[in-house]
């Protein structure tokens, strides 16, 4: 019987499809990420892992996998492995695309919108008993209609939200390393540089993945780029902005609001997100649904049963 280790709690139905196909599964089931020494204790001699983005399966620990042929991750993401290592290693390392694709559009939507209208200060203010009724010039925000969306990363996530923006109005540009038909086709984007992207866009929300490249991409240069007053949002990874200079450019109102999802040093965010009011901060939700998070699991368990029969994985990095 293969061995099968999940790194935490994913939905029953893929433990349930992998059992039917006569896998032996365990389940780290605490609520909190599995520490280092328990992980490599579970893997050891474990077929397939299903692992979190909390989890990071850098060389050292991939040398102690015996006998694993595929890591299926537990995200789109993949930056918490070393793809190119575990590949030395003739083992298969696998994510999740596409199933998590609406939800995290959705939630970038959400997060443009509650930095444009100013919807979590408003609440606050609501709640903290300040509303002495209605004033012409009570927390006036921007309408998204006519505005420009910039996409920094245009893939299936950046396209998704793109058609959502266009549908309230927004004028989308892109910048990306190929081009992008569908994109173009479906709401008239166009493929500018990044400079030139940060310079024009009202609001830019980014979708890079995280690699070396990457790292720090929105740096002081780039954030100094960006028009007075516009708006960013970040759905993809912490690392790609560089949290400081951001946080000088929010002080300074140059940056009238940011809408964050990730962080750098996740769980920990820099104390100043918690002071600020320009800021819409949440717990790395994007692909937080029912409806993703069953996908998901299912999608990373068909993979790891796909490999383990000796078949092509769907979704290999
Ligand atoms: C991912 O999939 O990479 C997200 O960050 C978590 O769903």
């Amino acid at each position: 019987m293969p061995k099968v280790f999940i790194t935490r709690e994913i939905p029953s139905a893929a433990i349930d499809l992998l059992r039917k196909h006569g896998h032996k599964v365990t389940v780290y089931r605490k609520d909190s990420p599995i520490s280092a020494k328990e992980l490599l204790k579970n893997i050891k001699d474990s077929d397939a892992v299903i692992s979190l983005l909390t989890e990071k399966f850098d060389k050292a620990l991939i040398d102690q996998l015996k006998n694993c042929k595929v890591i299926a991750n537990y995200a789109v993401g993949y930056n918490n492995i070393d793809v190119e290592y575990a590949k030395k290693k003739n083992i298969i390392v696998t994510n999740t695309p596409d199933v998590l694709t609406d939800s995290t559009a959705d939630l970038t939507l959400a997060l443009i919108l509650a930095c444009a209208r100013r919807i979590v200060e408003a609440e606050k203010f609501l709640r903290a008993k300040k509303y002495k009724g209605w004033k012409p010039n009570l927390l006036l925000g921007m309408e998204l209609k006519n505005n420009v969306l910039g996409i920094l990363g245009a893939g299936r996530i950046g396209t998704a939200v793109a058609i959502r923006a266009k549908a309230f109005g927004m004028k989308i540009v892109y910048s990306n390393k190929i081009r992008n038909e569908i994109l173009e086709v479906q709401t008239k984007a166009k493929k500018i540089s990044i400079d030139n992207l940060l310079k024009t866009s009202d609001i830019v929300s980014v979708h890079l993945p995280l690699n070396s490249k990457t790292f720090h991409f929105l740096n002081k240069e780039k954030l100094n780029l960006m028009k007075t007053n516009s708006i960013l949002v970040n759905a993809s990874r912490g690392e790609v902005i560089d949290e400081k200079e951001l946080i000088k450019l929010l002080k300074k109102k140059k940056i009238s609001c940011a809408g964050l999802d990730v962080f750098e040093n996740e769980p920990n965010l820099n104390d100043e997100f918690y002071k600020l009011n320009n800021v819409v901060i949440l717990p790395h939700i994007g692909s937080a649904t029912t409806e993703a998070r069953t996908n998901m699991a299912l999608l990373a368990a068909k993979n790891v049963i796909a490999v383990l029969s000796g078949k092509k994985a769907i979704t290999p990095v």
